[in-house]
């Protein structure tokens, strides 16, 4: 089974389902706040989840590109990748649980031949002291389609103690089987909804004889669904959308929505019966020419096959996320970009590479996904020039980074050891040379007398204590604005939002209809705009566009909403960055007489909920491309 046939069977049979087939959003999500990528298929979902209307309608299909930053220390295993495309489908307000558990098991049992006897699902044991029920109703659904295919299914409440027991269907707690944005119950705020899952997992080793599980850490410790050994793998996840937390405890949602995720290239795995996920096609080019440039065998040498596996996601990683404006820098997305790609390097050295190899692997994945995402095809030079420009840049890094590291040391033999090498000396050479610090302490190893008063967990945690305090890309950040509520978040994000399009206007009539939209970002403090226009703006320009856009503000539109067919929509007077985004169907939204988009929201009601706007930034983004940030005070 190939990556690119599983995709467009999956999609057929919900389209036959009437689905409406929607393309993957960007992985650089637009206007939502508590993220820097999209990490779940769910995410671009959200509003709708939240009960907006879809303009394709109340059941959607679709192949969710996604990025997970928190996985990248996992990569190296048999099945995690940070970049994956996520096979979604939903209900929003239409079918359930029994349908979907339905589908799923027509799905992936009797289209696609999975055998059922190794196949494995988990549902919720709930949570009385909360007054969420066990969820019998998925178990017995569950129950009663594997009997249809001759297989009895006994039901299991005690994996984690007891094991397998001969069970097929097991009961959870809510760490396995519950999901919200914001994970398990307590940690949900107000507004926020949720709800019991149902995980379906594939058997890679049955009968014991690739001894997966004797590997693992859990050796001691009876195997089951729930365990992370790597015998049992996730291939998807049906979420059960059906409450919403309140100050008072949970309620169940008005509309229950189907939130289903499936792991494309684990199914893919699945469907092979390999363990090993870089094992499909989608990294079979890249693994060819891996091997050929490091003259290495993939598999052959298990020191080295966590090597092939970072590189080979790394790298496929970094393509889609050039492709999609995360270019390597020093901030937001584009930090990540460059950590895999200077990762990836530092792999490839350990393959015996050290020409630029990068580009060429890019190469391999444009070719593979090139027909699904067009795309890649008018973005390849710019992939390749990223990559390129990303490797010069870190070689002058290395270089650098280890002339004054050796100074250091020669200073510290010389002046009786009074320089300390832990974690601290490491960010500094990490935040003024860009030296990575897994580096500095194997240079650092390499002189005994050094080595000697260094400890390996102090230095580690040193480090992490001063990167936290001075990262801007705080992840307690991110979790404060969560925090601070999601009605909040969101009534922000649509103030921002609608000052955007009066920014776009404003930019039109003061600089000349050649500006056009090219990037969006909303966080909760500010907006972020990218626009077509070749030269800095003048103090002047940027005084005409604030005043305009808060003489709009002042005069209080009403921001109306309408859904149009794409085609309708395109003969009147709107700007639409995003061909058929989302279907046939567009919301347009317009702004009094001054502005008209087509844009899936969400806005204010009238501009006159904004607030005075002010530029707070006006630069360069890239060539032809200037940013703007703006705040409403
Ligand atoms: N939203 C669910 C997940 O990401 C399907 O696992």
């Amino acid at each position: 089974m190939k990556t690119s046939e599983l995709r467009q069977l999956y999609l057929n049979f919900f389209a036959e389902k009437q689905h409406a087939v929607i393309p993957s959003a960007s992985l650089i999500p637009e206007n939502d706040p508590t993220t820097l990528f999209t990490s779940a298929g769910m995410q671009p979902m959200i509003p709708y989840l939240m009960g907006e209307k879809h303009p394709a309608g109340t059941r959607l299909v679709d192949s969710q590109k996604c990025f997970r930053t928190q996985d990248i220390d996992s990569v190296g295993d048999n099945r995690h990748t940070t970049c994956f495309e996520m096979l979604g489908n939903w209900s929003l307000g239409d079918y359930f649980k029994i349908e979907q558990i339905n589908w799923m098991f027509d799905f992936l049992i009797n289209k696609t031949k999975l055998d059922p006897n190794r196949f494995y699902v988990t549902c919720f044991r709930g949570m009385e002291e909360i007054g969420i029920p066990r969820d019998t109703e998925a178990a017995e659904k569950w129950q009663a389609k594997f009997k249809e295919v001759n297989v009895e299914a006994k039901i299991v409440d005690n994996a984690e103690t007891e094991g397998m027991q001969g069970g097929r269907i097991f009961y959870y707690n809510e760490k396995e089987n519950w999901w919200s944005r914001a994970g398990v119950t307590s940690k949900m705020p107000v507004g926020e909804p949720g709800g019991p899952d149902s995980e379906m997992f594939w058997d890679f080793d049955p009968k014991g004889e690739l001894q997966i599980h004797e590997k693992s850490d859990w050796k001691d410790a009876p195997c089951h669904p729930a365990c992370d050994c790597g015998r049992f793998v996730e291939i998807g996840n049906n979420v059960f959308m059906q409450y919403v937390k309140t100050k008072n405890g949970f309620e169940p949602l008005k509309n229950k929505n189907i939130d289903f995720g499936g792991g494309l290239e684990r199914m893919v795995a699945a469907m092979n019966d390999d363990s090993d996920i870089f094992n499909i096609d989608a990294f079979a080019k890249a693994k060819e020419k891996l091997e050929k440039l490091s003259g290495k065998k993939y598999g052959e040498n298990k020191d080295e096959i966590q090597a092939f596996r970072v590189i080979l996601d790394h790298l496929r990683a970094a393509t889609f996320l050039i492709a999609d404006g995360a270019v390597p820098s020093n901030k937001d997305q584009g930090y990540f970009t460059r950590r895999l790609i200077r990762r990836s390097i530092r792999y490839a050295n350990k393959l015996g590479i050290s020409n630029k190899f990068c580009a060429d692997l890019a190469d391999t994945y444009i070719e593979v996904y090139k027909d699904v995402y067009t795309y890649f095809s008018t973005s390849r030079d710019k992939i390749v020039e990223e990559l390129n420009a990303e490797e010069d840049k870190f070689s002058a890094t290395l270089e650098n980074g280890l002339k004054v590291l050796k100074a250091n040391v020669a200073s510290w033999e010389k002046n009786f050891k009074n320089i300390k090498f832990n974690g601290g000396f490491s960010f500094l050479l990490y935040e003024s040379y860009g030296f990575p610090p897994e580096m500095t302490l194997e240079e650092l190893l390499k002189y005994p007398e050094v080595a000697k008063q260094l400890d390996v967990e102090e230095y580690w945690a040193e480090f992490r204590n001063n990167l936290k305090q001075h990262q801007d890309l705080s992840r307690a950040g991110a979790e404060q604005k969560f925090k601070g509520g999601l009605a909040d978040t969101s009534e922000t994000t649509a103030r921002l939002h609608t000052a955007t399009h009066l920014l776009q206007a404003a930019l039109r009539k003061v600089l000349g209809i050649h500006v056009e939209q090219r990037g969006s970002n909303i966080t909760a403090e500010r907006l972020r705009f990218d626009f077509t226009h070749g030269e800095k703006m003048t103090d002047e320009q940027k005084k005409q566009v604030e005043d305009l856009v808060n003489e709009w503000i002042q005069k209080d539109f009403e921001v109306k909403c309408e859904e149009l067919p794409y085609a309708e929509a395109k003969t009147k007077n709107v700007m639409g960055l995003f061909e058929n985004k989302y279907g046939d169907l567009v919301k347009v939204y317009t702004i009094g007489d001054v502005s008209g988009e087509i844009c899936g929201g969400p806005h204010a009601n009238r501009t006159g909920e904004l607030g005075k706007f002010k530029i707070s930034k006006e630069e360069a983004s890239s060539s032809g491309v200037r940013r703007i940030k703006a705040v409403l005070e």
